[in-house]
């Protein structure tokens, strides 16, 4: 669709992180702003941590619309935002600000994209016994959104301390008991025995990677549903091993685009054409449907 031309009452998103070059952000809002005829563009912005404070400031000045923020600076533009959203809050981390006539409100949809991602499969957490694989900055938003729509959590990570340290933080902040495991053949296999939900935050199997996996194959059942949260490749060594014994998969490009489509709606109102930004983001991603 040919969408509006850029003009003097053109909106601008964008997205901020370092590097950049590797986004699909652009290319997913991009496409649904053309769809639905919004006078509305993304661009991608290169701000090294330096220039965090500055590029938010940029923001005001400029009269930029919102924002999308990535690796590294999730955590570091928090203290030039003038409100946050109490889940962006509990989570210490802000992927998506909306600048709404100069007072800029931090939130964070990564989470909540995995969630509706979830959801959209017809898997609710509640009661669900869940083992998360990995306890870094990923993980954190997932496990506490899993653990506050309870979920009876297991979180496997490499090192010990920061298993326990996010299994400690989140049980206090959900009032829940939530297991913590030193990520090894022996645990996984103790964990996943009973496990319905399988939730993979680690960067095992990403490119150039791509022949790896966190979870020996033999542990994969067909009762079980996998969500990976890698999307490069699209189908990871991971799922390719749960969809071949019969389980239930979801790949991480389905967490990448509902964390899009709820940012869209918070800078447009509207409902974000999902399959759409599926099917750019996939094509980007050198998939031709
Ligand atoms: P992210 O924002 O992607 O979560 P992060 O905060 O750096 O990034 O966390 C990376 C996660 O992947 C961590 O859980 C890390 O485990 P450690 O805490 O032990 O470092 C996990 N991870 C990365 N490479 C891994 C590997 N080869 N095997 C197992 N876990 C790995």
């Amino acid at each position: 669709m040919e969408g509006q031309p850029i003009a003097g009452t053109t909106k601008i998103c964008g997205i901020i992180g370092d590097p950049i070059e590797h986004t699909m952000s652009p290319v997913m809002h991009n496409a649904a702003f053309r769809h639905l005829g919004l006078d509305c563009v993304y661009l991608p912005f290169r701000v090294g941590k330096e220039a965090v404070g500055r590029a938010i400031e940029g923001v005001k000045a400029l009269n930029i619309r919102g924002l999308n923020v990535t690796i590294p600076h999730k955590t570091a533009v928090i203290p030039y935002l003038d409100e946050l959203d109490p889940m962006a809050e509990r989570m210490g981390a802000v992927n998506t600000i909306v600048n709404d006539n100069g007072i800029l409100t931090g939130y964070n949809t990564d989470a909540a994209g995995f969630l509706r991602a979830l959801q959209e499969n017809k898997i609710e957490p509640r009661g669900a016994n869940i083992v998360v694989l990995g306890a870094g900055g990923a993980s954190r938003g997932i496990s506490f959104l899993l653990a506050e729509n309870g979920a009876d959590l297991t979180i496997l990570n490499r090192s010990r301390e920061r298993a326990e340290d996010l299994a400690s933080q989140v049980s206090t902040a959900t009032k829940t008991d939530v297991k913590a495991l030193v990520l090894d053949e022996e645990n996984l296999s103790l964990a996943l025995e009973g496990a319905n939900v399988l939730v993979n935050t680690t960067r095992v199997g990403m490119v150039p990677d791509v022949n790896q996996t966190p979870v020996p194959s033999g542990r994969l059942r067909p009762d079980m549903a996998v969500f990976d949260i890698v999307y490069n490749p699209v189908k990871t060594r991971l799922l390719a091993d749960a969809e071949a014994v019969g389980a239930q998969t979801i790949g991480g490009l389905e967490m990448l685009v509902w964390q899009g489509a709820l940012a869209f709606t918070l800078w447009t109102g509207q409902a974000a054409p999902v399959d759409l930004m599926r099917k750019v983001a996939l094509k980007a991603l050198g998939h031709e449907d």
